[in-house]
């Protein structure tokens, strides 16, 4: 059986950090789950689909046969490189109105299956423990304060030369979180089984540590 560790949480909890160093230590695969609602939202709105239910069908025929490819720290739609176009606020924004149409997220299940290969898989995501990797060895669930989490957007937006208004990243994460926590399927929720981690005082390094503690349990 393929080893799985699930961390999953809210916008800017930092689990997509934690889960790459993971995935490296362990020399497991990563998946980065939020990336492909975020290209299929950038795929959908190139073809000309409004993000909405009456697209429903249309987005979800799209993602499923959806070009996309990993490499390394790139992420390539077709040809294109699209790894700085889907990390735009705006494009959290519009992954998180595809992400709640239900046939989207069914259309993206066996794409995210297909990461679980040998040696193993560190994913990331909302609904890793809950939905996609429910047999995963172990599950994260890491949050961290809403003021906390502005800030670390605030800085990786700066950081990589895009404008960014702490009110305005503020109220989008609430907005976006509100939207992840009530859709109908898959709300953001931690997994029955999942160890919940809050990081609003810890550093990359001491989370990482402790999830590490918890993966050495499990051996
Ligand atoms: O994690 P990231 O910010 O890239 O995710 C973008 C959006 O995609 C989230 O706000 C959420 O709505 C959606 N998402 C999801 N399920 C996942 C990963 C992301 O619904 N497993």
């Amino acid at each position: 059986h393929i080893p799985v560790i699930c961390i999953d949480g809210p916008t800017a909890s930092g689990k997509g950090t934690v889960a790459a160093r993971l995935a490296q230590r362990l020399g497991y695969h990563f998946l980065d789950s939020g990336a492909m609602y975020r290209i299929t939202a950038l795929a959908a709105l190139r073809s000309g689909l409004a993000i909405d239910a009456a697209h429903e069908a249309q987005i979800a025929a799209l993602a499923q046969s959806l070009p996309v490819r990993f490499e390394g720290e790139r992420i390539l739609l077709g040809d294109e490189d699209v790894s700085s176009a889907i990390r735009t606020e705006e494009a959290g924004m519009n992954a998180s109105r595809v992400s709640a149409l239900p046939a989207v997220r069914q259309a993206l299940v066996a794409l995210q299956h297909g990461f679980r290969r040998v040696p193993g898989l560190v994913a990331d995501g909302r609904d890793m423990g809950t939905v996609i990797f429910p047999d995963a060895r172990l599950k994260v669930f890491l949050t961290a304060s809403v003021a906390e989490r502005a800030e670390r957007r605030h800085k990786q937006l700066i950081s990589k030369g895009f404008n960014a208004n702490m009110q305005d990243l503020r109220a989008d994460l609430e907005a976006r979180d509100a939207r992840d926590s009530t859709r109908s399927v898959a709300p953001l929720q931690p997994a029955q089984d999942a160890l919940v981690l809050d990081n609003s005082h810890l550093t990359i390094e001491q989370t990482v540590e402790q999830v590490w503690v918890w993966w050495q349990e499990r051996q």
